[in-house]
């Protein structure tokens, strides 16, 4: 089983881990608490082939969490990767996630090509990746209600240990609790250092968010995607590695440290193996109240490295629409 530190325990100490020892969160499952190790490896944007170089490096280091997706096209390999490692199922967590504004049908299927593309019999956590489709098509409370109650079907089947939404806004959210019968475990949005002061009516909105029980889920938490030069403000930025030199840690290990050490689940993505060492060191030393607080209280990078912290929502990009399924 996944070690469980409680948060006060390894939050209040500067604690080393042992390989394999993951510090963990709790969520809301179909049947109970189910563990998140606070740290894990994304591969949004990695074929199969580097998604499993990627894994089975992490696996290697005592990472025990993978974050992957139906539309990443890589499930084979992340699936491939956990297979050489001959853990036993429940000493490793696996997120996937569907396409938003799918039929009941066409959840069921996904979910179970998921299943079939990772070789494995559930996921931990199961999500809906956005609250219409790409497009903006399907989109809407009637849809979104549609798709969360087929998603809660399917894992019930014992298919998901815990289900979940991702760049959901509150009110979107909303739509969900009002017909869910099982916990929303997680809303998974883009969350990273110069996000702390963005607006509410955003993804961002983490107080409402944690208030209805639902866990917060940073992605991007290095800014990976922003544009120039955000994308390289949370590693060699001012702030972060003015912050690290403290620690002889690096900006990036500085920018994980902010979330994970209020509770928040990281899983920064990288196929070079030195990173993949340093995002994992990142339990055994303690930021200042006060440098968390400049942390929290820095505006850049904002999302997608844009110029306002506050537009960072999806709400805007989903504006309801009457499209039916076909
Ligand atoms: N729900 C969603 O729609 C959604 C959206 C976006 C992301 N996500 C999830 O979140 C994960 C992480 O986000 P992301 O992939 O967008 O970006 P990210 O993790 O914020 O940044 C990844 C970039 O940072 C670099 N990097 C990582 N660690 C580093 C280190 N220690 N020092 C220097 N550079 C480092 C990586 O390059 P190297 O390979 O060179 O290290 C890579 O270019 C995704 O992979 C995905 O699983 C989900
Ligand atoms: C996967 O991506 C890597 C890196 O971009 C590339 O070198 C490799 O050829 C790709 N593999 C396939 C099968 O497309
Ligand atoms: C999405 O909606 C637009 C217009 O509302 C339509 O032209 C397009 O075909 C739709 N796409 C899909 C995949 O249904
Ligand atoms: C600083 O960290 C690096 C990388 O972990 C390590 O190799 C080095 O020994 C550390 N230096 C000190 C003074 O602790």
């Amino acid at each position: 089983m996944l070690r469980l530190l409680l948060a006060g325990s390894f939050l209040g100490s500067a604690e080393a881990l042992f390989s394999g020892d993951v510090p963990v969160v709790s969520i809301k499952g179909i049947q109970g608490q189910v563990d998140m190790p606070l740290l894990g490896l994304g591969t949004w944007l990695y074929n199969s082939s580097v998604a499993e170089g990627a894994v089975t490096t992490a696996f290697g280091m005592g990472y025990r969490h993978v974050d992957t997706a139906a539309a990443y096209k890589n499930q084979d390999g992340v699936g491939r990767a956990l297979s050489k490692t001959n853990l036993p199922r429940d000493e490793f967590f696996v997120t996937s996630k569907i396409s938003g504004g799918l039929s009941a049908s066409a959840t069921e299927a996904t979910a179970d090509q998921c299943l079939e593309d990772l070789g494995l019999p559930y996921v931990d956590l199961m999500l809906i990746h956005f609250p219409s489709a790409w497009d903006g098509n399907f989109s809407g409370k009637k849809y979104r209600q549609e798709e969360w109650k087929a998603l809660e079907a399917w894992a019930k089947s014992g298919k998901a240990r815990a289900i979940g939404i991702s760049h959901y806004c509150s009110r979107q959210l909303d739509d969900i609790l009002e017909i869910a019968t099982v916990p929303v475990a997680v809303n998974q949005v883009q969350y990273h250092v110069g996000m702390a002061q963005a607006g509410r009516l955003s993804t961002d909105d983490r107080d409402y968010m944690q208030s209805k029980g639902v866990l917060y889920q940073p992605f991007s938490p290095l800014c990976g995607p922003c544009d120039p030069p955000a994308n390289k403000e949370l590693i060699t930025g001012k702030l972060v590695t003015d912050i690290g030199s403290v620690y002889n840690k690096t900006g990036a290990q500085v920018s994980l440290r902010w979330l994970v050490q209020q509770g928040l689940p990281a899983i920064p993505k990288s196929s070079t193996a030195v990173h993949l060492k340093e995002n994992f060191e990142i339990f055994d030393f303690k930021l200042s109240e006060d440098e968390m607080s400049r942390l929290s209280a820095a505006t850049s990078p904002a999302v997608g490295g844009g110029p306002n912290p506050t537009d960072s929502g999806d709400c805007g990009v989903t504006e309801e629409e009457v499209t039916l399924f076909t």
